[in-house]
């Protein structure tokens, strides 16, 4: 009887192990859907000022519609308007207070339209706005009613008064709330495992203990048949391990292996900058602006589609909007002193070719069609840009067999394709059906 109990026991352990583990992670599924229950008890406790006009607004009958109108806010508003800042066009807290539904429908309907109709208001602000025209949106009433109550549950989140503001600095109200509720999560998270391996660690110490008493019970018993025996006095050899030849033999074999790798990974690495992400003098995003904000990028790398390279903009282009938003960051304010100084700011170059090849922007982008995300990858969601693709011949090359030309619609190829297609028209027509992969094209 005994002696089953004790051969056991490492299963007994095992399975405890085991059934902690997923207790573990069922735990921490729990906490996935945590944010949902808790959304209105987090969110506010962002901003503590912010907690009584967020809940207010928060009621959980149109918590869908506020969701929704969320959505369509980011995606047709949030370029130009804020809830408690002014951006391009006025912030929008208090609006439900300025004016009713059924001045604000036709408004964002058709804005140009209301402000013809000679409404007072409507040219009064009009007027205000240097008479830029918000464009129109063909969306539904309700489409609008629920963006009207995302922003009134926005109303005074972070609003930016007081000496604060710099520290919330460029971050939209609701990213910050929710950003507090994953933090929160992510924080109970890990409270949660640290106390669960504490546990373990109890666990396993007491389950040792009890071993070795019952093995000092044992050995007092005398009934006990000879597999027991041999169980009980069963002692791991450290010494034995350490003799082993196959052990060292692999150990040897582990850091011979690594070492090679690292070496040919440096070897083929050499001039290689893929990877590359300076800091730059400017804490500028483009995942603020490109991606937020949805600002074009040929805004500001103006010639990427009409010349060789891709400009980086002047201060100047940054003025157009920063004359006006965010003029108290201290980040904007070096834009002012390269500006007053005459100075360009001194932005740290991050794709740079050596002089021996030859690429050309307007050739890809406008000619070919291509998306700059393709090279550059997902520079709308890069905080600080960084160096996606290799930049090597091979990069350059394997794209050129790869991609057919793009030709529709342009009469230049048409005789090409036809010859083309009439030897070998089983083959696409490539960049390198076309010479894209002959020296001079790239090396002059
Ligand atoms: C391209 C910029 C732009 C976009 C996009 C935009 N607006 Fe506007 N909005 C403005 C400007 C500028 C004004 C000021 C009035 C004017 O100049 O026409 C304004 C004014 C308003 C006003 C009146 C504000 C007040 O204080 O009286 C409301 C309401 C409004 N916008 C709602 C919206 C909504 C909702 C959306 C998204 C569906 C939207 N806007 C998208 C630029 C924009
Ligand atoms: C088309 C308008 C526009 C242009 C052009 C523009 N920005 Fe911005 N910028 C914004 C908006 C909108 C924000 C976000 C403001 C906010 O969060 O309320 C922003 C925020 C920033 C911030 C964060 C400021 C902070 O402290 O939160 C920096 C830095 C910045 N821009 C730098 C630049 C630089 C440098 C340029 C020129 C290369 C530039 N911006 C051009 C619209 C623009
Ligand atoms: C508001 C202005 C602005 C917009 C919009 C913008 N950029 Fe930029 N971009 C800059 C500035 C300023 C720099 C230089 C600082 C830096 O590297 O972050 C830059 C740098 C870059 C670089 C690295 C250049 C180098 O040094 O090698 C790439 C690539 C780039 N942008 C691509 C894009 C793409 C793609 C988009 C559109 C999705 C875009 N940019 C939109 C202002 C802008
Ligand atoms: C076919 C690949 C490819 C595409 C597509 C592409 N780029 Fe580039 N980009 C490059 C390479 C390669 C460089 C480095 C050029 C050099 O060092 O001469 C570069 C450099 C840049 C630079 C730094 C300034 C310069 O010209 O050296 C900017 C900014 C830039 N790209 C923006 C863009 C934008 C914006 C788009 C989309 C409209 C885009 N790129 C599309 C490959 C590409
Ligand atoms: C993602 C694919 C892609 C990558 C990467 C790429 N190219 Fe291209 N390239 C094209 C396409 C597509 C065209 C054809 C444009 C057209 O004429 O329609 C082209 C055309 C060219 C041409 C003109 C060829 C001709 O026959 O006139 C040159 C030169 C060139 N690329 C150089 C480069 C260099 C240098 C690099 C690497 C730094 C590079 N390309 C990387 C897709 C790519
Ligand atoms: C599609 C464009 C393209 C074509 C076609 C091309 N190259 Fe290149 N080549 C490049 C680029 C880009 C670099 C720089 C890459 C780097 O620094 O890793 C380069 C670099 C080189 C280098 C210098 C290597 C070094 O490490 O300094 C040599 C030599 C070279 N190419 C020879 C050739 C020869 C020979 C051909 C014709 C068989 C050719 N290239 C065709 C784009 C091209």
């Amino acid at each position: 009887m005994t002696g089953i109990r004790l051969r056991t026991l490492p299963y007994c352990l095992l399975a405890l192990f085991l059934s902690f583990a997923s207790l573990d992670r069922a735990s921490a599924q729990d906490v996935g859907a945590a944010p949902d229950v808790s959304k209105e008890g987090v969110a506010p406790g962002a901003t503590a000022a912010a907690a009584p006009a967020a809940a207010a607004g928060a009621t959980t009958g149109d918590a869908a519609a506020i969701a929704a109108g969320d959505a369509l806010f980011k995606g047709n508003c949030a370029q130009c308007h804020a809830v408690n800042e002014v951006v391009v066009g006025p912030a929008l807290a208090g609006i439900t207070k300025r004016r009713s539904l059924s001045w604000l429908i036709p408004w964002i309907k058709n804005s140009s339209k209301v402000v013809a109709s000679g409404d007072d208001y409507a040219v009064k602000i009009f007027n205000q706005y240097q008479k830029q025209q918000m464009p129109s949106f063909q969306l539904s009433d309700a489409e609008i009613t629920s963006i009207v109550s995302y922003i009134t549950s926005q109303e005074g989140v972070n609003s930016p008064v007081g000496g604060d503001t710099k520290g919330v600095a460029g971050k939209d109200a609701t990213d910050t709330a929710a950003a507090g509720t994953e933090a929160g999560a992510a924080k109970y998270v890990d409270i949660l495992l640290i106390v669960l391996v504490v546990v373990l660690i109890v666990l396993v110490v007491t389950l040792v203990i009890i071993a070795n008493i019952m093995k000092d019970v044992l050995r007092g018993r005398k009934d006990l048949d000879g597999r027991d025996v041999e169980l009980l006095e069963q002692r791991f050899d450290w010494t034995k391990l350490y003799k082993s030849k196959v052990v060292r033999g692999l150990a040897l074999g582990v850091f011979l292996l690594a070492v090679l790798y690292e070496s040919v990974q440096g070897v083929m690495a050499v001039g290689l900058t893929q990877g590359y992400q300076p800091t730059q003098p400017i804490a500028f995003s483009h995942k603020l602006h490109a991606g937020e904000h949805q600002i074009n990028c040929a805004y500001c790398h103006t010639s990427v589609y009409k010349s060789k390279s891709a400009n980086i903009p002047s201060a100047n282009i940054c003025m157009n909007c920063h004359s006006q938003i965010k003029t108290e960051s201290p980040e904007i304010k070096k834009i002012y002193r390269a500006i007053q100084k005459n100075q360009p700011i001194q932005w740290v170059r991050v794709h740079n070719l050596p002089d021996l090849a030859y690429f050309n922007h307007s050739q890809h982008t406008q000619v070919g069609g291509l998306e700059c995300q393709t090279c550059h990858g997902p520079i709308q969601n890069m905080d600080v840009v960084y160096q996606y693709s290799a930049l090597t011949m091979g990069w350059c090359i394997n794209c050129h067999r790869e991609t057919p030309l793009n030709t529709k619609g342009n009469g230049y190829y048409d005789k090409l394709v036809q010859l083309h297609d009439k030897a070998n028209g089983a083959v696409p027509f490539t960049v390198s059906s076309n010479g894209g992969t002959e020296c001079s094209k790239c090396h002059y």
